[in-house]
Parts: structure tokens; C-alpha cells; sequence
């Protein structure tokens, strides 16, 4: 699609629905061997401030599928890490690569980035937006049940990047979506209004204290960890105050019977999700793992203008 070409994606709301609908379609034709785009001679840089397993292997292993190359700029080894500024450092990295993923705390560090370079900047996680988890999580569910639009996705927990994120990508898909987080954890109402503009009256977006009520008759159950990279010190006083939030066989009663579960992982078995769930029928979290590396071929042919 061409109109994605040079495009960042730093929000999930930087997508319309047409070019979401376009990147799962071409994700799912990547997964299926129908079509192989390259792309030749083209580097991708990561630049990850924060731990990461999936997205640094899967971006890499895709780049490689396009037939392109990889490099690594772990901010302890480059200047990035003695603090070199931001606008800096975009201009230098953007006269060497061409496309750039990048994962840190801030929104605003990729906003700034993207307004320094040419080359498209993609959100490989920030506190606020984790978009290219939901791309692969979108896939999946549109795999299972053949679409999006009409369905119920209920996100259980924190309202932190991975809700934002969701919350957003359901709205462009028509997808209904309902949020369950204990009082004073809810997503950014900035989030949830953006998201009420995006469904533009085709789907609703609920949030609620209520887990119950947020799961019946839910097509996907959803959550994550009750604290993220960052908020490693307030995980013990959150147990507690999350745990009517956890996924497990109570809460896959009361949803669809054909519901099916994700977790973006690193999983906390026993906190948010039950090994019993996650392992048992309804899981597709080892098929949503797979996708990330499909949906992020198809997004970075599309950004390089190859798809
Ligand atoms: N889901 C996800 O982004 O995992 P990593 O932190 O391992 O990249
Ligand atoms: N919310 C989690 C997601 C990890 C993929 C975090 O930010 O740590």
C-alpha cells in the first residue's frame, strides 16, 4: 500500500482502518507463503532502552525474511547511553539506516525521534502505546474467527501500553472492546476518547471495574503483567488490589464458549493468568508470539514501500 510507505508508527492511531485492515491481510499472506516481499540492502536499527525477548527476535528475523539486515544499537555500547541528545542521535542514525524500531520509556522520545529523522521510526514499546503487539494480537484473532468487526475483546488489569494500544486497534477494526482494571488503574481517558473517535459508532469501548460483567459472552479474554518494565518496585502491592482481574477456568465460564485467550508474555503464571489457561485449549498465545514476526514482516515491506 503505498500510502504506508516512509510512514512512522509510533501510536496504533497513526494507522486508519484501511491500512490496518491492509497490513493483517498482508500479514496473514506473508504467513501463508503467498506472497514473499523483499527487501534487499535495507537495515533496520533497534534501539531498546528496556529488556525485550519477542520484539527484538521477531523484528530481526522479519527484517532478515525481507531479505535485509539488522543492527543492534544497545544504548550501553553506542553514545545513546552516555546520553547523547535524542535530536542527535536521529540525524546521525537516520544518514545510516532505513527504518528504525525503537523501545524506551517516553512517547515523547519516539515523537522526537520521528520529528528528526526521515526514515520511518516505529514504537517498539514506550510507557504509553506497544502497537506492534496489537497488530500480531489483531491477526490472531482475525484467524480464528475470520474477522475483527462485531467481535468482543476483554482486556483484564493494568490500563498500561498494551490497553492503550488495544483499545485503540480494536476501535479501527470495529471490534468492541471492554476494559476491566481495578479503580485508579484505568486506561488515559485521552486514550479511551481517541478510541470513541476511531470506532466511529461501530463498536463500543467500555471501561469498567466489573471483571465479571467485562467477560460474558467475550470472544478474547486479554491481560498482562499488573506491573510493567519500570514498575518493578510496586508489583507486590499490586497483587492484592489485581486479583479479582485474573484470567483463569471462573472467568473462561463466563465467556463465549468458543472464547479464545492472549497474553502479549512475559507471562506471571498464578498472578494475572492460571498455567491452567494459558496451557489449556482456549490459549492461541504461542500462535500470538508467531504473529508478532508476521504482522512486523508486513509493516516494515509496507514502510519500505514493498508491500
Ligand atoms: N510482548 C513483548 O513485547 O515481549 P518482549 O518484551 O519480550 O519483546
Ligand atoms: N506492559 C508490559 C508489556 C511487556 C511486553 C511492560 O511494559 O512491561
Amino acid at each position: 500500500m503505498a500510502a504506508l510507505k516512509g510512514r512512522n508508527l509510533l501510536s496504533m492511531a497513526d494507522l486508519t482502518a484501511d491500512e490496518m485492515s491492509h497490513l493483517l491481510t498482508t500479514a496473514a499472506r506473508i504467513k501463508s507463503g503467498e506472497i514473499n516481499p523483499q527487501c534487499p540492502q535495507k537495515i533496520l536499527g533497534l534501539v531498546f532502552k528496556k529488556a525485550s525477548t519477542r520484539t527484538r527476535v521477531s523484528f530481526s528475523a522479519a527484517m532478515y525474511k525481507l531479505g535485509g539486515q539488522v543492527i543492534d544499537l544497545n544504548a550501553n555500547l553506542t553514545q545513546i547511553g552516555r546520553g547523547e541528545p535524542t535530536a542527535d542521535t536521529a540525524r546521525v542514525l537516520d544518514r545510516y539506516l532505513d527504518v528504525l524500531a525503537i523501545r524506551t520509556y517516553e512517547q515523547a522520545e519516539v515523537e522526537e525521534f520521528a520529528q528528526h529523522s526521515t526514515i520511518p521510526i516505529i514504537n517498539a514499546l514506550t510507557d504509553r502505546e506497544h502497537p506492534c503487539q496489537i497488530l500480531a494480537d489483531l491477526l490472531t484473532v482475525q484467524e480464528e474467527f475470520g474477522h475483527c468487526e462485531g467481535l468482543t475483546m476483554t482486556y483484564l488489569g493494568d490500563g498500561n501500553n498494551v490497553a492503550h494500544s488495544l483499545i485503540l486497534g480494536c476501535a479501527l477494526m470495529g471490534m468492541n472492546v471492554r476494559i476491566a482494571t481495578p479503580k485508579g488503574y484505568e486506561p488515559e481517558s485521552a486514550i479511551v476518547k481517541e478510541a470513541e473517535k476511531l470506532a466511529q459508532g461501530r463498536s463500543q469501548v467500555v471501561v469498567t471495574d466489573d471483571p465479571k460483567a467485562a467477560i460474558e459472552g467475550a470472544h478474547t479474554l486479554y491481560t498482562d503483567v499488573w506491573a510493567s518494565m519500570g514498575q518493578e518496585d510496586l508489583a507486590a502491592k499490586r497483587i492484592p488490589i489485581f486479583e479479582p482481574y485474573q484470567i483463569n477456568a471462573a472467568a473462561m465460564a463466563l465467556a463465549d464458549a468458543k472464547a479464545i485467550v492472549l497474553h502479549c508474555l512475559p507471562a506471571h503464571r498464578g498472578e494475572e493468568i492460571t498455567a491452567e489457561v494459558m496451557e489449556g485449549s482456549q490459549s492461541r498465545i504461542w500462535d500470538e508470539v508467531e504473529n508478532r514476526m508476521h504482522a512486523q514482516q508486513a509493516l516494515l515491506a509496507a514502510v519500505l514501500g514493498a508491500a
